[in-house]
Parts: structure tokens; sequence; C-alpha cells
């Protein structure tokens, strides 16, 4: 039933293929007995978590029992303890598909029943007796915002029954967390968004994406506007307040400062186009204003009404360790939501203590002779970031992302990041600088699948995001491997583009 290499589809085929994929899935875990405890294991990010959260509804919906983890890294050695625990039925969501001959080595051969709910790209293997393996890539969805981690377990807990299409909203704050939402959703991400909005629990307005509108001053929302830099405004506090004055509205409101929730129809108005104006000159002016997807059980003005704060806010308790905070706060339980509030506060003094340490390696780097070790390498198109103990493994990703959006680098410059994790692994993120555009046409995955390879490590991700776990003691050799295949990419890039490396580098993959 997987399509064939090169088997092309057509949409509805393939939507249809991946939802007889998914009913199969549903049809085959119904017949385990209610009596087993389900050992669900899933990802740690927002995508991971609103995963979870759909699975556990639904598993306790149907009266089973089970048992949750959050991995970090599914490596060999994560896949040998839980086969060595007595359960029976395995379910993986947001994570099994890049680990797929590892859980079919240590648990299917071994006679135990799994079931993988995941939208990482394929790696080698992909069926297997005892295998239950539901992925949009074996249906040959092949980009990566059709459908997320959570949306597949959403579709499966759907197949097992219609109650659960109230779930429909968590699906999409974990295709928020996986950056799948661009001015709207696709494909099968659209189809959970009709479901959400008929069972009544997301709403959509077209307003100002503009981050922190729930929570943040009006006049700091517009200071950090930086995915939509507002110019002459964005990065200046007061700029922002003479702005929003000009603009005939008052920002203050008594004593205190006015958010957007605050402002009346009128004043929305005014500040959209003032917004838009003020932009005229950037490439598209008006994607500030767009969707923004309104959690309606949410009280207004807590961060957790607007979805994609509340995919931040999984994120930080998944990397902050509070996995199953996050998950309480998805199902709405009201003391895991005031934790996770306090998580995300600890989240972004961590992302300010990773950028202060990144900063300060930059500048002390070029005080360091050339036998010195630099914690920060900057060459040929690329910079590697060896964080060593100085960020949390769970972090590093989250930095190589910012750091790559920074507009610090060249579009197209290579940002790789490594910090030790525990058991003497060290932990990598691959991102690539630039527009979305140059990161769509190459493959992140494939590259830091291979530099990883030459020292026996483990990859997986997906094009425009890669994560890889090494051993510790193989650092310098995995350095030496990436700077040598990172460069060999760009002088493939020299060769086949020399004319639009000079605007903006195309890369061929
Ligand atoms: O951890 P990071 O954010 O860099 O991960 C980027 C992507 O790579 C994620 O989708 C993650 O699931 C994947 N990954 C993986 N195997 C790893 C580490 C990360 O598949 N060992
Ligand atoms: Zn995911």
């Amino acid at each position: 039933m997987n399509s064939e290499p090169g088997d092309k589809k057509n949409e509805a085929e393939q939507i249809e293929l991946l939802k007889q994929m998914v009913k199969e899935a549903a049809e085959a875990f119904s017949k385990v007995d209610k009596a087993e405890t389900i050992r669900l294991v899933s990802h740690l990010d927002a995508d991971g978590l609103s995963s979870a959260a759909v699975i556990i509804k639904t598993l306790i919906r149907e009266n089973r029992k089970y048992c949750l983890s959050i991995a970090p890294q599914l490596t060999e050695e994560v896949a040998i303890q839980l086969a060595a625990e007595s359960y029976q039925y395995y379910v993986f969501t947001d994570l099994g598909t890049g680990q797929f001959g590892l859980l079919r080595k240590h648990l299917a051969a071994n006679g135990k029943k799994v079931f993988i709910l995941d939208h990482h790209h394929i790696q080698g293997e992909s069926a297997a007796e005892n295998m239950v393996h539901a992925n949009p890539h074996l249906a040959g969805i092949e980009s990566s915002r059709e459908i997320s981690g959570a949306g597949v377990s959403y579709l499966f807990s759907k197949a097992l029954s219609e109650k659960n299409k109230d779930l429909a909203h968590i699906a999409l704050i974990g295709a928020i967390g996986d950056m799948q939402e661009d001015n709207g959703f696709s494909l099968l991400n659209k189809e959970i968004l009709a479901d959400a909005k008929a069972a009544g629990t997301l709403k959509v307005i077209t307003g100002l994406r503009l981050f922190g509108v729930q929570t943040k001053p009006l006049h700091k929302v517009l200071e950090y506007s930086s995915e939509f830099p507002i110019p002459g405004v964005t990065g200046s506090e007061s700029a922002a307040i003479q702005f929003i004055q000009q603009l005939g509205i008052n920002p203050k409101s008594g004593n205190g400062w006015k958010k957007l929730t605050d402002l009346d129809d009128g004043e929305l108005v005014r500040l959209a186009t003032g917004v838009v104006l003020q932009r005229i000159n950037e490439k598209s002016p008006e994607s500030i204003i767009g969707p923004v997807y309104i959690l309606k059980h949410e009280v207004d003005g807590s961060p957790l009404r607007d979805a994609r704060e509340f995919a931040t806010l999984l994120n930080a308790c998944g990397r902050l360790g509070k996995a199953s905070v996050g998950i309480g706060a998805c199902l709405g339980d009201r003391k895991c939501k005031e934790e996770a509030l306090r998580t995300l506060g600890d989240y972004k003094q961590q992302i300010s203590g990773s950028l202060m340490w990144y900063e300060k390696a930059l500048k002390s780097n070029g005080t360091l002779s050339s036998s010195q070790k630099k914690s920060i390498i900057l060459e040929n198109g690329m910079v590697i970031i060896n964080a060593e103990d100085n960020i949390m493994p769970t972090m590093i990703g989250t930095l190589a992302s910012i750091v790559a959006k920074s507009n610090g680098f060249q579009p197209g410059t290579f940002v790789l990041s490594l910090a030790r994790a525990p058991d003497d692994f060290t932990k990598i993120s691959l991102r690539l600088a630039g527009e979305k555009l140059v990161k769509g046409e190459f493959n992140l995955m494939e590259l830091l699948t291979t530099i990883a390879a030459t020292v026996g490590g483990q990859a997986g991700g997906h094009h425009e995001a890669a994560g890889a776990i090494i051993r510790t003691e193989r650092e310098e050799e995995f350095i030496a491997a990436a700077k040598h295949h990172l460069a060999a990419r760009r002088i493939e890039e020299k060769i086949t583009a020399p004319e639009a490396a000079a605007v903006t580098p195309v890369i061929t993959p």
C-alpha cells in the first residue's frame, strides 16, 4: 500500500492513501486487549508534546492504561532499554521513522508490536513484521508543511473515534510548533483546521501576526517584531511609542500600557494600515497581516489563547524537562497551565543566556591565536558553534535556529551547533541561514546524515532542520568531516550558480 519510488500521485490520492494507512493503523490498534498498558514514547518539542497529548486523551477515552516517556533522542541505548521493559505494545509519536531499523531490531524482532505515527523523512527501511507505520512520506507527501507528528496522531485518533475531533486544535499547535504554518495551512493541516473550527475549539481571525499580542504592551510588540521588521520602529522602544502616537492611538491606558487586545476596531484598522505603509519598501509589506489562530477556550489576555504562543510554551516545557506540564496544559489542566507559564519565563532566560554565551564566544574568537581551540569556527560559508557544556543539549537547536534567522550571515550559510548531552553523547543541530525558499530547496537531513555516519552517529529531521547525536569522543573527527562536506557543497554552489551566488546564493542539493 506504500507508494513506490517515482510513483507520482496527485494530491487527492496522496491524502486518501495516508488516511487509509492511518485507518489500518487504528484498526490494528483497536484489536489490542484493553488490559494491556500502552507504552507511549514521544519527542520533546512542541509537536512531540502535542502528539502525546492527543494520544493520551484518546487512550483515556478508550479506557486504556498507558506509560509515557519523552525522549530527547531515540538512540540505540534507549531502544534497548525500552525493549527490556515488560510492555508488549509501543506507540511512537513524532519520532520513530528515523529510528525504524533500531525499533525493528530491538522491539519488533523480539515479538513486540510497534506503532509509529510520525512525519519525519524516511531513512532506509520503512516496513517490517510487527510494525505499523503511518507517515505522510509513505503516501508520497514530501513537503514538510502539510502535516505534523501531532497531525498524524490526530488522524489516527479520529480514525479510532469521531469523538476525538475536539482534539484537532492540539494537532494544529504541533504543526505551528514545527513551523508548518505559513500565512495559512496547506493540505492535511487545512483539513484539520476545518475540524477544529467545526468543533468550536479554535477560530481564525485576520490580524497583525505579531508575537506577544496577548501579553506584551503594544509598543513592545512592535519593538520586538523581528519576524516582520517595521523599518524605523523595530528595535527602538521610543520609536515604537512615537509611531503609535502618530497613528492617533494613545499607547497608554490609565497608568499602564495598552495591549493590542485593548484597541477598538478603528484603532486596529489605523494600526494595521500604518504598519503596512511603514513596511512599503519590504518584499511583501502586507505579509504582517494574516491569519491569527485563537484557542477559544483560553481566557482573553492569556498567552495560551494564541496558538503560536501556546506552541512556544510547549517548546519551553519540553526543552526544560517539564514535558508532562506541557501535556497537562494541552489537556486543559489549570495547575499545569500556571506552571507552564512560569516555565516559559525560564525558557526565555535560557535563550538569552545562550545568546549571551554565543556573542561572548564570537568576540573572544578574534583574540585567540590560530593554535588555540575556538568555540566558534567561521569559514567557507559555515559557522560551527561548539558550545560543549555551556548550553543545554535541548537548547542547542533553538540557538542554531536563532543564529540562522539573525541576518548576521549570508543566506546559504550553514549553521552547525554542538552541545554535550548526558552519557558522553554530543547533540548536534544543522540549519541554513536565509530565506525559506533557499531552505526548502536543500535537504539538510541528508547532508547531516552523511556527516554523522562518518563517526557512527545517528541523524534525522527535515529538509530545513536536521539534528544528530554522536559520541563525544568523536567530536573533533565530526567537525573535520563537517568542514569537508559543508565546504564541498559550497564549492558545488559556486560552480553551478556563479551569477546567482552574488545576489542570493542558490544551493544545489
Ligand atoms: O534538535 P533539533 O531541533 O536540531 O532537530 C531538528 C530535527 O531533527 C527535528 O525534527 C528532530 O526530530 C530531528 N532529529 C533527529 N534525530 C536526532 C536529532 C534530531 O531526527 N538525533
Ligand atoms: Zn514534528
